[in-house]
């Protein structure tokens, strides 16, 4: 097959950067992904995501947060896609997610690349976590740039809804505000409609989910199924989390700016349009006849 278009990834080796990759291969585009270690981006990714073996025709090794690496790595490129952001990893978001981001963003701009596509998460404009903020400001950047731009705001994953399943194998999920609502994506569908945006070429942003809107007792609920165990959920004030998020500042920033997240989302319906054919009781089954449960 003639490769005609050349697709930069960034954050290529995550649990959607690794779906992503393997859907611009699928649809013959030339593919250079920038990866920290190539060792891990050929192994298999977490929650079923691919390896990269055979997938990318160009790698980039190196660090983002290395301007003399990032200042040349959109050379011979068409399109960007990034889904390079801070999630488990120890690591300032403002680095990140926004300087990093920035960089590739310069970089494209140099090389006249036409569309950039950014993965940003849903209501990120309202929560107050540094995590937000970072892609809240790089999200601004990228829409002044003369660079066309998708920017695509996802709820959580489908990855991010194992801590639910986590729980419930625990025997007990605690949330905040049960009837809260959310319709988490599988990584294979969000990789899809974000290559549909960046083909289509249309410049603007999208609020877009999996295809159930659950509450987050309903989560739980698809959890125990999957389990074939009884629900058990118990409700936790949220009135505990400022001083929560206090305390565990004092000793870690970084987790007390993970668990502001986490908890806003949990407190605020994060319901994008509905895409995608993944369904979330198919997931939780999977992993649980994999662990054996
Ligand atoms: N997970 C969710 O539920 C969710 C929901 C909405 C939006 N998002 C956003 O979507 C994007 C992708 O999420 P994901 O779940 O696929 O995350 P992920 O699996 O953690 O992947 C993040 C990617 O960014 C890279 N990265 C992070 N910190 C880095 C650092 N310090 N130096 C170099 N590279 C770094 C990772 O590289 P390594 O593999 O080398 O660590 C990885 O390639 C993120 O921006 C996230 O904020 C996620």
């Amino acid at each position: 097959m003639t490769k005609h278009r050349t697709t930069l990834v960034a954050g290529a080796t995550g649990y959607l950067g690794r779906f992503v990759v393997a859907e611009l291969h699928r649809r013959g585009h030339k593919v250079r992904a920038i990866t920290r270690s190539r060792e891990r981006a050929v192994s298999p990714g977490p929650w079923d995501s691919p390896s990269l073996d055979g997938l990318v025709d160009d790698w980039a090794v190196g660090e983002v947060t290395n301007p003399a690496f990032i200042a040349d790595v959109a050379e011979g490129v068409d399109d960007v896609i990034s889904t390079l952001g801070v999630t488990k990893q120890k690591a300032n978001p403002w680095d990140i997610d926004h300087r990093a981001n920035l960089a590739i963003l310069r970089s494209a701009e140099k090389y006249g690349v036409k569309h950039f596509c950014f993965v940003n998460v849903i209501g990120g404009d309202q929560c107050p976590a540094q995590l937000t903020r970072a892609k809240t400001a790089f999200a601004q950047e990228l829409t002044a740039s003369r660079i066309s731009s998708q920017i695509i705001n996802p709820p959580g994953y489908f990855s991010d809804m194992t801590q639910i399943l986590q729980m419930a194998k625990k025997g007990r999920v605690f949330l905040f505000r049960p009837e809260t609502r959310i319709n988490p994506i599988h990584g294979a569908d969000l990789a899809k409609f974000c290559i549909d945006r960046l083909t289509d070429g249309e410049e603007g942003a999208w609020n877009v989910g999996g295809p159930e809107v659950f509450t987050w007792k309903g989560l739980a609920e698809c959890a125990f199924q999957a389990l074939q165990r009884p629900t058990r959920v118990t409700t936790v004030s949220p009135a505990i989390l400022s001083p929560l998020i206090g305390v565990l500042g004092l000793f870690n920033r970084r987790k007390a700016d993970t668990l502001r997240f986490i908890s806003w989302n949990m407190l605020h319906d994060c319901v994008g349009e509905p895409f995608g054919t993944h369904g979330l009781l198919d997931f939780y089954k999977d992993l649980v006849q994999k662990d054996g449960d």
